[in-house]
């Protein structure tokens, strides 16, 4: 099949260069001129585990171009997968559609042929069928169609995540769209993916659905943690008796310092909006979505217990500052709660991420807390002369800090483990005071 894909950010440049991979002709077309050179050069513009290969082995079989012309690109394409961002809108608070919108306004003024316009961004349950209005306005002469094919990429795990998914969900209108979608998805429905046919604004809404009920598991761990902590229970061994349970499974149940990254926030807060237009407002996930920004600001205070009920003038090293670790992603990371509150408590950071520090400084550097945070090139150094160490991302080289060569760069020996990554015991043995989450 041929398949243009519009926006090269996660979704697109994962889902153009998986499809490829499947066999498919893929064009990916992005206004972003820089972006197209990047991909062009061989490079590529996100950090995202096993991307940069796929698209390598792509590009060599010809089966994946990249172009800035959209007019180019749709030339003979039976499919155009959209992929460009939907920001919220910082006023309402709702996804903004204007580059969904106009990417459908130019697909229809450049198309020749009908074309099916699949959804792969997040949107509003009804865009579709907007897409769709706009398609028939522009080109009332080319009954185009339109599909719903909701993404459910990891960052970090993206490529397997696309591959190897636990579902595939079509919305589709008509027998012509799921044809065109069952070619596109052929070879894993080889495989035996298990694939579900829905109407358009059911898939819209198995996406917003299904993040925020993870989101809500999240949220839940995180809740039970702070139960644990207050009745001398150990939240890993709760969450372990909970998982048992088949109809509860332990997956999304590690508590932490509130979830954050493109998706979750985005998701929930989406999904209030839906519900209260649908006239059934979402009393459960509105509580999710305070219940997890008030984690975050709940998770600085816990550093500054640990460290004694103050930070003033302390340094403090933080390790980790992406939302997850295996990615370079800060939005809605809780380091950007929880660095500004430590700062505001007094706090000297002393800052380090393996991967996020370039878009680490993007987010934090401020001109009123500059003075008070410094990035460090490697954890030795954040760890070095500090007061107390936090761990607030996951990463491997976290979990295998050597406590005792640690011990040796730290002025005082407060770990804060907002991961649960470490070995409490033997942090305690080694003379930390070891705070951790639930336990
Ligand atoms: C998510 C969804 O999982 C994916 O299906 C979707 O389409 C995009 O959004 P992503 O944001 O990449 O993916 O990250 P994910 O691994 O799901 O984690 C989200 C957040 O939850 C992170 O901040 C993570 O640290 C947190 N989390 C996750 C927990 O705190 N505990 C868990 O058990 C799992």
């Amino acid at each position: 099949m041929k398949l243009v894909v519009i926006g090269t950010g996660y979704v697109g440049l994962v889902s153009g260069a998986c499809f490829a991979d499947m066999g498919h002709n893929v064009v990916c077309v992005d206004k972003v001129a820089s972006k197209i050179k990047t991909l062009e050069d061989g490079g590529i513009p996100i950090y995202e585990p096993g991307l940069d290969e796929v698209v390598l082995r792509n590009r060599k079989a010809g089966r994946l171009l990249f172009t800035t012309s959209l007019k180019d690109a749709l030339k003979d394409a039976q499919a155009v997968l959209l992929a460009v961002g939907t920001p919220t809108d910082e006023l309402s608070g709702r996804a903004d559609l204007k580059y969904v919108f106009a990417a459908t306004k130019e697909v229809a003024e450049n198309i020749e042929k009908p074309v099916v316009v699949i959804t792969k961004s997040t949107v509003p349950v009804g865009t579709g069928a907007k897409v769709l209005e706009i398609l028939h306005k522009t080109r009332p002469e080319l009954l185009c169609e339109v599909a719903s094919n909701p993404e459910f990429l990891r960052e970090g795990s993206a490529v397997q995540d696309f591959m190897k998914p636990d579902r595939v969900i079509i919305g589709a209108q008509s027998e012509h769209t799921k044809n065109i979608m069952q070619m596109l998805y052929s070879k894993m429905i080889g495989e035996g993916t298990p694939v579900l046919f829905t109407n358009i604004a059911t898939a819209e809404l198995i996406k917003y659905a299904s993040n925020a009920f993870l989101a809500m598991k999240i949220a839940y761990a995180n809740e039970v943690a702070d139960i644990c902590e207050g009745v001398g229970a150990d939240v890993d061994l709760v969450i372990k008796g909970m998982g048992m349970d088949g109809r509860i499974g332990n997956k999304y149940m590690q508590p932490g310092p509130g979830y954050g990254g493109s998706c979750f926030p985005k998701d929930t807060m989406a999904l209030t909006h839906i519900a209260t237009d649908a006239g059934h407002p979402t009393k459960i996930i509105e509580a999710v979505i305070n219940a997890n920004d008030l984690r975050k600001e709940n998770m600085a205070k816990k550093v500054i217990s640990a460290c004694g009920g103050s930070v003033k003038g302390k340094e403090i090293a933080v390790l980790g500052l992406t939302f997850k670790a295996n990615t370079d992603d800060m939005r809605y990371s809780p380091s950007l709660v929880i660095i500004p509150e430590l700062i505001k408590a007094g706090a000297k950071i002393r800052a380090f991420d393996p991967v996020g520090m370039e878009e680490a400084k993007k987010e934090l550097c401020n001109s009123e807390r500059d003075d008070n945070l410094q990035f460090c090139s490697s954890t030795n150094e954040a760890l070095k002369n500090s007061d107390a160490a936090v761990i607030l991302t996951e990463w491997q080289e976290f979990k295998e800090l050597d406590l005792m060569a640690a011990k040796k760069l730290l002025r005082e020996l407060v770990l804060v483990d907002l991961r649960n990554l470490l070995d409490g015991n033997k942090a305690v043995s080694l003379g930390y005071k070891y705070v951790s989450i639930g336990r």
